[in-house]
């Protein structure tokens, strides 16, 4: 079948490499992709939230399947746009409802959702322009730190965890009085702050069944030992030490099946991916956030550790098979180091030509283009995170050496990578 892929960051490179694995894939296109994608099909300079212009690609290429990368085409109802056009409604799309999108796109939302369906999350409470009042005494009583969240997406930056009681309400004040966030922030989560570890978990549901994909744990923060900024995500690993089974049954049985079971009860349109963003508080699992679509950089080590053909779980989630699948994992850990632009996550320059690209690997690493395009026969760098190497290894250790072995052979003006993923399991 032809397949068309939204997106262009790693997270779409690791899954065109798997998609391309496939001998279901015939012809396998992806919008706009990166100099990355470009090893596995064909980049297409389409818009990917001009639905319009999707439908005609669609239609002239004959695909069958759509695959959608980032949120903001679900977000704004891409799924929908497919299934409520004649033309276009046999073409199964591995992603959400608009409604369902919900659970990334509205903070609040998401967390109705989980108190409906019982699923461990912070205590919270919303706020907008009608209770705005009420969250200044509410905000002044709450205890410290205070996590404040804008209900919308904010490109990653909309969640503030605030140390005092005023930078709490002067933060509050920016969001729904100042737009901080713009429309993002018209309404602010206000949520208890959780101590504890986070792992990302994967679930590909059809709406009513669901199949596990390997956890990971991604490093969000710029620098050594997780300091500094927040990023995209600097580096992942693939199986979390500390996620053992006694704790991911917790998490299946708390926080996965009550999810789907929600999704299920709710009648929501939901086919595609189940991101839980969880963190670990002493042994119990609580919700930080829903994603409606895989992470990044942790794709580029679950495609990697997933042994089952993509397309084969993507027609199943079509036709609402998952129940017949039998997920294969590959027992080894897989890390993935990323590097980035100097300057990221602030401001930074691009275009600046990548070498070591044509190096032979070793056979156990693979690199995965994110921001990166091809220029006059060279590839240059054009994004914050530009490339990442997965390696595969009997330890985290041993994986991240041998990524950082590889990307000391690969360099761009400004290039800079965390010497120290997966610190903590060393
Ligand atoms: P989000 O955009 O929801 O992923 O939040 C960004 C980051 O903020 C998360 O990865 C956590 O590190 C942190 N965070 C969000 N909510 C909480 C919370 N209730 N307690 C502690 N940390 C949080
Ligand atoms: N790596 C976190 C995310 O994709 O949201």
């Amino acid at each position: 079948m032809n397949i068309l892929l939204l997106g262009s960051g790693g997270r779409e490179h690791a899954l065109a490499w798997k998609l391309a694995q496939s001998k279901q894939c015939d012809q396998l296109f992806i919008a706009p992709g990166n100099a990355g994608t470009l090893q596995y099909g064909t980049n297409v300079n389409l818009s990917i939230t001009d639905f319009e212009a999707i439908k005609k690609f669609v239609l002239e290429k004959g695909i069958s399947l759509l695959v959608v990368g980032p949120e903001e085409p679900l977000v704004k109802g891409v799924t929908d746009f497919f299934r409520q056009d004649e033309q276009l409604k046999q073409v199964a799309v591995i992603g959400p409802s608009q409604y369902g999108a919900q659970l990334e796109g509205s903070k609040a939302f998401a967390k109705k959702f989980m108190i409906r369906h019982g699923i461990p999350t912070a205590a919270y409470r919303e706020f907008d322009e009608s209770n705005y009042e009420e969250g200044i005494p509410y905000l002044q009583q709450h205890a410290l730190p205070i996590v404040l969240k804008a209900d919308g997406l904010a490109a990653g930056k909309g969640v503030l965890i605030c140390q005092s009681h005023v930078e709490a309400i002067a933060e509050y004040e920016l969001m729904l009085h100042h737009s901080k966030f713009g429309d993002a922030s018209k309404k602010v989560v206000v949520e208890a702050f959780l101590d504890g570890i986070e792992l990302s978990v994967f679930a590909l549901t059809d709406g009513k069944d669901y199949v596990l994909l390997p956890e990971a744990k991604d490093y969000k923060r710029i620098g050594m030992g997780d300091t500094g900024l927040n990023t995209g995500g600097m580096g992942a690993v693939s199986p979390v030490p500390f996620a053992d089974a006694a704790f991911m049954k917790k998490v299946v049985e708390k926080v996965v099946e009550p999810t789907i079971r929600g999704l299920e009860k709710e009648a929501i349109d939901y086919k595609g991916f189940v991101f839980f963003g969880l963190i670990k508080v002493g042994d119990e699992p609580f919700v930080i956030e829903y994603n409606c679509r895989m992470g990044d950089p942790e794709t580029e080590v679950v495609m990697p550790r997933l042994k089952t053909d993509l397309v084969e779980l993507f027609v199943a989630t079509d036709k609402g098979q998952l129940n017949t699948i039998k997920i294969e994992q590959d027992a080894r850990y897989a890390c993935t180091v990323m590097a980035v632009s100097g300057g990221y996550p602030g401001s930074y320059e691009k275009g600046f030509v990548i070498d070591g690209l044509n190096n032979p690997l070793p056979a156990d690493s693979l690199v995965f283009h994110a921001g990166t395009t091809q220029k006059n026969g060279d590839v240059v760098t054009s994004g914050g995170r530009v490339l990442t190497v997965t390696s595969y290894g009997n330890t985290v250790s041993s994986a991240v050496v041998k990524s950082r072995e590889v990307l000391q052979h690969i360099s761009f003006e400004g290039m800079y990578y965390r010497q120290d993923i997966g610190f903590e399991f060393e």
